[in-house]
């Protein structure tokens, strides 16, 4: 067993239905679940990692890339859909070369669409890291990520 992982795994039985709990405890060290995590795991469970991918990916909370320096969250809501949320989460994966979900190839930032943050009269809203940026357009956004290295 790889000794980074013995110390998630000695709290277990090694049963199936373990495998949330420690999903959960491996993205809280590592954060997020690699496949060398989905590798390891699948050995002290005894599932296939196709399994282990198939339940993981069921919940938004598991994440299989590695976290950018920075997270960007752009608000998919509805306010902020009618109000341009789209043109600008094409921005971001033209300008940054990324798709949601993912980081970006330098580990600048990761990117990911969201619902409503909660701030809706704010709308179109972005949010990086726990800043949070109202009525955003391209090109405010394009001035603002370059604070962001
Ligand atoms: S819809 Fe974007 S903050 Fe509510």
């Amino acid at each position: 067993m790889n000794h980074d992982y013995s110390g998630i795994f000695s709290n277990y039985a090694g049963l199936e239905g373990d495998l949330i709990p420690i999903l959960q405890q491996v993205q809280l060290k590592f954060g997020y679940i690699s496949t060398q995590s989905t590798k390891e795991i699948s050995k002290f469970l005894k599932i296939s990692e196709n399994q282990i991918y198939g339940v993981a990916s069921f919940y938004s909370q598991f994440r299989f890339t590695k976290p950018g320096r920075h997270s960007i969250k752009i608000c998919m809501g509805t306010a902020c859909h009618v109000k341009g949320g789209q043109i600008l989460s094409e921005a971001i994966e033209r300008e940054l070369d990324v798709i949601a979900g993912e980081s970006t190839k330098d580990g600048r930032f990761d990117f990911h669409r969201v619902a409503c943050l909660g701030c809706c009269a704010l709308a179109p809203v972005v949010q990086i890291n726990d800043d949070i940026y109202s009525q955003m357009t391209v090109i405010k956004l394009q001035e603002i990520l370059g604070k962001y290295e």
